[in-house]
């Protein structure tokens, strides 16, 4: 079995916060995968852990202070900011991202972050407010621009008894996350710029457009009612996520969610699956459309212009007509149809049958089908379990994943299917 960390040197960055307790463990999981860890602890990550515990974990000395005259005379940021395979920072908290973002060099962490070309991974951790601050998403996207590759953060319950995103990444995942990143980054550097190469194999959609569709759909009964669906976004957002830090230039139509806009995408939110069709029309052309809303497919005839009044007898019926089919109106254009139409498919049975039938009716290229029965958690969930469907009737099924990881891979999929 090939082991893609194997005698890879990696520059482990421990940020402070408390989350520094999991970088412990990730220098087990990235060693145990055959990796050699090199930790660098901040100030603050050393109100939380020890240079000592560190070095004892990595069997390799811990790195701490810029101005440490013998670790200057001895090795040097220069030479650690080169001397390994990748750069991995957890956790990366707000305000070392924010350093990271703006090039200061105000300590050894981030001297080296800035003076080095190796690829980079990050893994915030921090406060869900702090996560969902404008001034981190600006961060988040000038970092991602600059070609930093990011794992998570996760959704959970935090330190301050709050739940949201904010918490570090598992170590197990940020270990696959360098993983992947050293095998895409194989070709050379993670920064584009400093490489001078034309692609960054990290950006492989950069100058394609991508449009996505998330969320469900809300059909106004009357001025204070509507028909809704429990999806909440997450996967339509990952994939928009996913495909911006693969350089896309990318629109999202979501219908209404709880969850935050994604970094560095452009977001148009709409109610109806009318609305959504007319914002998915305009935003065309596209090389790639994802289809990932769960659309109402029907709609009440008629929308009371009042609320509409209990009279003591039986309710009204409601009377419903089917709404457009944005995915198969989409795929079955012929001037500016995307080069890659991608739908979904939530069943709550005979999943792949039902998929199989979906892709030819739809008439899109492939078809991600996954189970929302309500034992399956997926609807309103934060981790799916899809198959890929060909035209062809092919299935590749895959692991049930985070969504923003089946995101990443998506994209990634995506980006091989394109013709070049
Ligand atoms: O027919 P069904 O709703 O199962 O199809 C699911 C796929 O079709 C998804 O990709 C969804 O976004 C898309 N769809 C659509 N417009 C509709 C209904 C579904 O785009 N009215």
């Amino acid at each position: 079995m090939t082991r893609p960390l194997q005698n890879r040197r990696i520059l482990l960055v421990i940020g402070g916060g408390i989350a520094a307790y999991k970088a412990l463990d990730l220098i087990r999981r990235l060693r145990e995968r055959g990796a050699q860890v090199r930790p660098l602890l901040t100030k603050g990550a050393q109100e939380f852990v020890t240079p000592l515990a560190a070095a004892a974990l990595a069997g390799e000395r811990a790195h701490t202070d810029l101005f440490d005259r013998a670790e200057e005379a001895d090795i040097g940021h220069i030479k650690l900011a080169r001397d390994a395979d990748a750069i991995v920072v957890a956790p990366a908290t707000a305000s070392l991202m924010a350093r990271m973002a703006t090039g200061e060099a105000s300590d050894l962490a981030a001297t080296v972050l800035l003076a080095t070309t190796l690829p980079i991974l990050i893994a915030p951790a921090m406060n869900v407010r702090m996560w969902q601050h404008p001034a981190t998403r600006r961060n988040l996207a000038t970092l991602k621009g600059d070609g930093v590759h990011v794992v998570g953060p996760n959704d959970g319950a935090m330190a301050e008894a709050e739940f949201g995103p904010g918490r570090l990444a598992e170590p197990a995942e940020i270990a696959d996350a360098v993983e992947a990143m050293l095998a895409g980054d194989d070709a050379g550097s993670g920064f584009g710029f400093l490489a001078g190469r034309p692609q960054n194999p990290a950006r492989p959609l950069a100058g394609r457009r991508v449009l996505v569709t998330s969320g469900p759909t809300h059909e106004p009964i009357d001025p204070v009612r509507y028909l809704a669906n429990r999806s909440s976004g997450r996967q339509g957002h990952a994939i928009a996520a996913a495909a911006a830090a693969a350089g896309a230039e990318v629109t999202l139509v979501s219908g209404p969610v709880q969850i935050p806009d994604p970094a560095g995408v452009r977001v148009i939110a709409v109610e109806t699956a009318r609305a959504m069709l007319a914002a998915v029309e305009t935003a065309l052309p596209a090389d790639i459309a994802v289809f990932t809303a769960a659309v109402g497919d029907w709609r009440p005839a008629s929308v009371g212009a009042n609320k509409i009044k209990k009279d003591g007898g039986d309710p009204a019926p409601l009377v419903l007509v089917e709404n457009p089919d944005i995915l198969a109106t989409i795929a079955a254009r012929s001037s500016d149809r995307p080069t890659l139409v991608v739908g979904f498919a939530a069943e709550t049975d005979d999943v792949l049958a039902n998929a199989r039938r979906k892709i030819a009716r739809k008439g899109c290229d492939l078809l991600v089908a996954n189970d929302v029965s309500a034992s399956g958690g997926v609807m309103g969930g934060l981790t799916n379990t899809v198959h890929l469907v060909g035209r062809d009737g092919s299935v590749e099924t895959w692991p049930t994943l985070d969504k923003d990881e089946v995101g990443r891979r998506l994209v990634a999929r995506f980006a091989a299917l394109l013709p070049a």
